[in-house]
């Protein structure tokens, strides 16, 4: 079921808002008839160029993970973990109806210099590549798992971003999106640093998630399988030093290392497809999937190697919180989201 989405070229229609969208007001409406039913540049000092010993990916639990600083991310870099990226990037699209950003550039007022960190297949650097063809995009990432055939302005690196960036010439635009797991601490190793890379006047704008589903009532229960998947995934993550909650953290993070005019922007992401509300059921259902696709390979090295769980029980887990994704009704009329901030 596609949807059209707004031209973005145009800044009139560009908007930002320091209003809080969780009041009352917007709540989102579920659909009752689905609510019972299941599934309703410059290279710097330590940037590597693409070797055989990068490519050679670690394999462990049946996937494969990053060679470069082997063991830093524990998500994997596999096939299906990579298309379901580029299925949520295509979600996220549909979330901010279309733009690829919310800083205030046009093909008129364009970025010159892009750098797009733990760019993953990165689908975003190419499609930033070519609405702005006169801006150069780099995206940098442990893994080697972009294209090879991209637009003439983007340029891929292996890269570990929580070493010193050495770039010879600074930004004018600074981009993060979904890098959970990725930093033990995002305001230094992230923030700052991109603070100081970015020109006068330059934009940090990081598209992060909060983990942990709430609801418009108040009502998820302590029990809620995903619930109980999130307080584990923080308690692993805390073991293996990776931050857990980034999105509800990155204002005050931006504000303390000195950036101004600071602007937050939350969506709501329903977590499947009870809303009532067609645009809002299609991103909960696409969600849904998403979400389901991905479990096993977010649990599967932190959980067992720092919750100590064995494989088949953390498979067993992940398939009970996905069928809690699945099932809309847990105790009453919920209404789950998860929240990109
Ligand atoms: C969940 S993926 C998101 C990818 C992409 N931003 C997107 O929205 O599809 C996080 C990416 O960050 C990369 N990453 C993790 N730690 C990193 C680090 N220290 N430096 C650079 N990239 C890193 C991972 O390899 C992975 O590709």
């Amino acid at each position: 079921m596609p949807f059209e989405t707004p031209n973005n070229q145009d800044l009139d229609s560009f908007q930002f808002t320091f209003e809080s969208y969780l009041d009352d007001a917007s709540r989102i409406e579920a659909d009752l008839m689905c609510s019972m039913s299941p599934s309703c540049l410059d290279s710097s000092v330590d940037t590597q160029s693409l070797s055989d010993s990068i490519a050679r990916y670690q394999e462990e639990f049946g996937r494969t993970y990053h060679s470069y600083h082997a063991g830093s991310y524990h998500f994997p870099n596999d096939p299906t973990e990579t298309e379901r990226l580029d299925e949520q990037y295509e979600i996220m699209k549909t979330v901010m109806d279309g733009r690829l950003h919310l800083a205030p550039f046009s093909p008129q007022n364009h970025p010159h210099k892009v750098l797009d960190i733990g760019t993953g297949t990165g689908i975003w650097a190419i499609e930033m590549g070519d609405e702005y063809p006169e801006a150069q995009i780099i995206g940098t990432d442990l893994s080697p798992i972009q294209p090879p055939f991209v637009p003439p302005n983007v340029r891929f690196f292996v890269e570990d971003s929580t070493e010193e960036w050495d770039f010879s010439a600074d930004f004018d635009y600074i981009h993060t999106r979904v890098t959970i797991g990725c930093w033990s601490d995002m305001k230094t190793q992230i923030v700052q640093p991109a603070f100081d890379h970015l020109l006068p006047g330059g934009w940090l704008e990081c598209q992060e998630f909060v983990v942990f589903p709430e609801c418009d009532d108040g009502t998820i229960p302590e029990a809620f399988a995903w619930k109980q998947w999130a307080l584990e995934m923080r308690a692993v993550s805390q073991i293996a030093n990776r931050q857990f909650e980034l999105g509800s953290n990155l204002k005050s993070w931006f504000e303390e290392v000195g950036f101004v005019d600071v602007h937050e922007t939350i969506y709501k992401i329903p977590i499947n497809g009870w809303p009532r509300d067609a645009r809002l059921k299609y991103i909960g259902m696409l969600w849904q999937r998403n979400l389901i696709n991905g479990l096993s390979g977010f649990s599967l090295a932190l959980q067992n190697r720092y919750g100590g769980k064995t494989v088949e029980d953390i498979e067993v887990s992940s398939q009970w919180s996905g069928e809690c994704v699945m099932l809309n009704v847990l105790g009453g009329d919920m209404t789950k989201t998860d929240k990109l901030l």
